[in-house]
């Protein structure tokens, strides 16, 4: 007799086979018991008839409690009535590790008590489903940039320097001198893309953002990709074709899951569909202005959550807004040729209220110009001369962009709050667990 997995049911149709599962829920008549069942690949159900089992096994199944970790055998049957289209008929358990009175049971439960019990909390099928496209969009992720010819640099957690500014730093020390954890692997990856062409990283960053939002975590993952010889408008397409390849893979590889959390399939599909429609920052003024809704916003504003929500609203896919004001974007960005008062740049926008989800540049190329920057931004230069020297040496037109995957997670499992996007999420007033 084999041991499986839940997910492999429909291989093993009128099959007798061994589980190891945890139990989720249960109830029974007097003849019949109903189990449902998780194992970490799918939910099902085992059904446990009195008749056709020994007492001491219906006893168990009767009396066996929530999270309980057994092995159960029996015979796998297509159950239509079910989502998941099988179940088991059990036939004998085995107990493995008895769970005491579980706190979290299938009534509801506040947030604060869940975030408190986060660790128990991500065995319920509806994180199961949001942890399983997480994980699909990852590997998407390095199958996209490694189709497309990108190598993974990895960028360093512990840094002396700042790309996007200095108050949103994490300090800690460094035996006798300062050092921040990582806001950006961007200024690596730079260092990077003149190595070896076209690369990406993949790793935690952090943000000190007294902001307690639905789209803010203190901790987030990102993927930066940077490509040398590459203009804003090519790292524009590659940004498009690479959330569509993350949408349709979570499309091909996560229906269940997309079903279990009654994502609207129809939706996504959509956002595969290219090219998303850009507009410039200008634009993205004038059309605020012209709603009415933003009586006070003016040129040179940076968008809050409202209007970056109104711009997507009037979309029916995710859309670039670029261009945006010098004054309020980071130090290395391209400025424009003919204008003074913008920089090369683009956010793109989800649809249906997620806000930005990518923030990506063509990078300043004239040493001079970076070094007023530098000291416009108030950085010590000193932590600079390595990043100066990208310039230096066979300096070229390079773009690169970051993906803040919980955003991107949020916005394509449909789900409310960034906290649920991340196993363990880091908030402004959370550690625990
Ligand atoms: O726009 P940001 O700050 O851009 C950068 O860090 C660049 N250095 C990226 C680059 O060009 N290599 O952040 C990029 C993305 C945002 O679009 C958003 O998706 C995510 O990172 N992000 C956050 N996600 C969760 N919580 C936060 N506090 C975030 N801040 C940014």
């Amino acid at each position: 007799m084999e041991t499986i997995s839940i997910i492999d049911s429909k291989n093993h149709v009128n099959e007798k086979v061994k589980i190891g599962v945890w139990l989720t829920n249960k109830r029974s008549s007097g003849k019949i018991a109903f189990l449902q069942l998780r194992d970490g690949s799918a939910y099902f159900q085992g059904v446990v008839v009195k008749n056709n089992v020994s007492e001491e096994v219906f006893k168990i199944a009767k009396e066996v409690k929530q999270e309980t970790s057994m092995y159960v055998t029996g015979t796998i049957h297509e159950d239509s009535r079910s989502h998941f289209g099988y179940e088991i008929e059990v036939e004998d358990i085995e107990i493995v590790g008895e769970s005491e009175d579980y706190p979290i049971t299938p009534k509801e439960h506040g947030t604060d008590f869940l975030m408190d019990h986060r660790h128990l909390w991500l065995r319920s099928s509806r994180q199961f489903a949001i942890m399983k496209i997480r994980n699909e969009m990852i590997r998407a992720t390095y199958e996209f940039f490694n189709k497309e010819g990108f190598m993974k640099v990895d960028a360093p957690i512990l840094t002396g320097s700042a790309p996007e500014g200095t108050t949103e730093l994490f300090h800690t020390k460094y035996f006798d001198r300062d050092a921040y954890l990582s806001q950006s692997g961007q200024l690596y990856e730079e260092a990077g893309a003149m190595a070896y062409g076209k690369v990406f990283s993949f790793g935690p960053t952090f943000r000190a953002e007294k902001s307690k939002t639905r789209r803010h975590l203190i901790e987030f993952w990102m993927i930066e990709p940077e490509m040398a010889f590459t203009h804003q408008e090519e790292s524009l397409e590659v940004q498009e074709r690479y959330i569509a390849y993350l949408v349709q893979n979570v499309l091909d590889h996560c229906d269940y899951e997309l079903d279990i959390l009654g994502r609207d399939k129809d939706v996504l599909k959509r956002y595969t569909e290219l090219p998303y429609p850009r507009i410039s920052y200008d634009e993205a003024i004038k059309m605020l202005q012209d709603s009415g809704e933003f009586p006070d916003v003016e040129w040179g504003a940076d968008f809050g959550s409202p209007e970056e929500t109104y711009l997507a609203e009037q979309f029916s896919k995710p859309v670039f807004v670029m261009n945006y004001p010098k004054a309020i974007k980071p130090f290395y960005m391209k400025p424009h040729p003919t204008r003074d008062d913008v920089v090369i740049c683009a956010d793109l926008l989800a649809p249906e209220g997620y806000g930005e989800i990518i923030g990506g540049s063509e990078r300043a190329t004239d040493t001079e110009y970076l070094k007023e920057q530098i000291e416009k931004a108030g950085l010590n230069m000193k932590d600079y001369e390595w990043y100066l020297d990208l310039r230096r040496y066979g300096s070229v037109p390079h773009s690169g962009f970051g993906l803040g995957l919980e955003r991107a997670v949020t916005w394509i499992t449909g789900e409310d709050h960034i906290r649920e996007a991340i196993p363990f999420p880091r908030l402004l007033n959370r550690i625990y667990p």
